[in-house]
């Protein structure tokens, strides 16, 4: 079984604020640190740091080779990854005194991915292998589309949440992992858990539902079950790539065929340790202190 993880690529600058900026506002930031990131590539990084072999299929400005190179080091296969004239996407990533993030993010190289390319890459994997997608590059129905053809196993992470979500092909989508604000939107707005889990699965009715909770742990379900994690008690300090993290271990996890809560377990104890250092990908700890 090969994971495949089509996803973004940022160059994150990370300020460290006070408070986050208001509207009409402007502050002075404490530190300025840059990352590589992006929640395709921390999510692969995840993947890899748990102890999968990872193909990330990425788009990234030609100048900006050393990215390639870190990514080398973290052991993830970036035999699919493109050189593009369009700039490498990045990430102002404001984090506040309580560790909590606020992200604008510009799309640049992550929103060039072309059919024929999605072809080329899609031809290397079948109905034993694994599609990750996030919603930071263009052409997810696409892709999703393209993946399930070749029966694939789909997860889908919709973050950023946007409005175009709700016309993708969800359907098709085999493990559907959202954190609370993306699965209110995608719930029209319910507020209790089990109640988003309810209407999505009722939606999705083939999907598997896995709810991020942050500090209030995480939920799986699908037709036939329901299995609630609770999240460990840390401090933290930078909750940056905290979900990516969680979902590279949980993905690599399943892959391995452990049982799901055993699954919960160690994605929840993987992201409890990012939280606790700063950065995106630089925070993700490997498997030898986690499992
Ligand atoms: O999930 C964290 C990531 O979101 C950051 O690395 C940033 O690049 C944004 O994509």
């Amino acid at each position: 079984m090969k994971i495949l993880n089509f996803g973004s690529i940022n160059k994150d600058y990370v300020y460290s604020v006070n408070e986050f900026v208001s509207p009409g506002e402007t502050i002075q930031t404490s530190s300025l640190k840059t990352f590589i990131g992006g929640k395709g590539l921390n999510q692969s990084v995840a993947i890899a740091q748990a102890g999968s072999e990872v193909f990330h299929a990425g788009n990234i400005n030609i100048k900006d080779d050393y990215i390639k190179k870190e990514l080398i080091k973290w052991n993830v296969n970036i035999d699919y990854m493109e050189d593009v004239d369009e700039s490498t996407g990045h990430a102002i990533i404001q984090v506040n005194r309580s560790g909590e993030n606020s992200i604008i993010i510009h799309g640049g190289a992550n929103r060039v991915f072309e059919s024929d390319q999605i072809d080329k890459v899609l031809e290397d994997f079948n109905q034993e292998d694994i599609l990750l997608i996030q919603n930071e590059i263009n052409k997810i129905p696409e892709i999703i589309e393209k993946a399930k053809n070749r029966g694939m196993t789909i997860f889908f992470n919709p973050a950023p949440m946007t409005k175009e979500v709700l016309k993708y092909p969800l359907s098709l989508v085999d493990y559907l992992i959202v954190n609370e604000s993306e699965a209110k939107k995608l719930s029209k707005n319910k507020i209790d858990f089990d109640e988003i889990i309810f209407d999505l699965k009722r939606k999705y009715s083939n999907t598997s539902v896995l709810l991020t909770l942050g500090e209030k742990g995480s939920i799986y379900s699908n037709r036939n079950e329901y299995f609630k994690c609770e999240a460990m008690n840390v401090n933290a300090v930078d909750s940056t790539a905290a979900g990516d993290t969680f979902i590279g271990y949980f993905i690599s996890c399943l892959s391995k065929k452990k049982e799901i809560k055993d699954c919960l377990l160690i994605a929840s104890k993987a992201a409890s340790i990012c939280v606790t250092k700063k950065g995106g990908a630089i925070s993700i700890p490997n498997h030898k202190f986690v499992i």
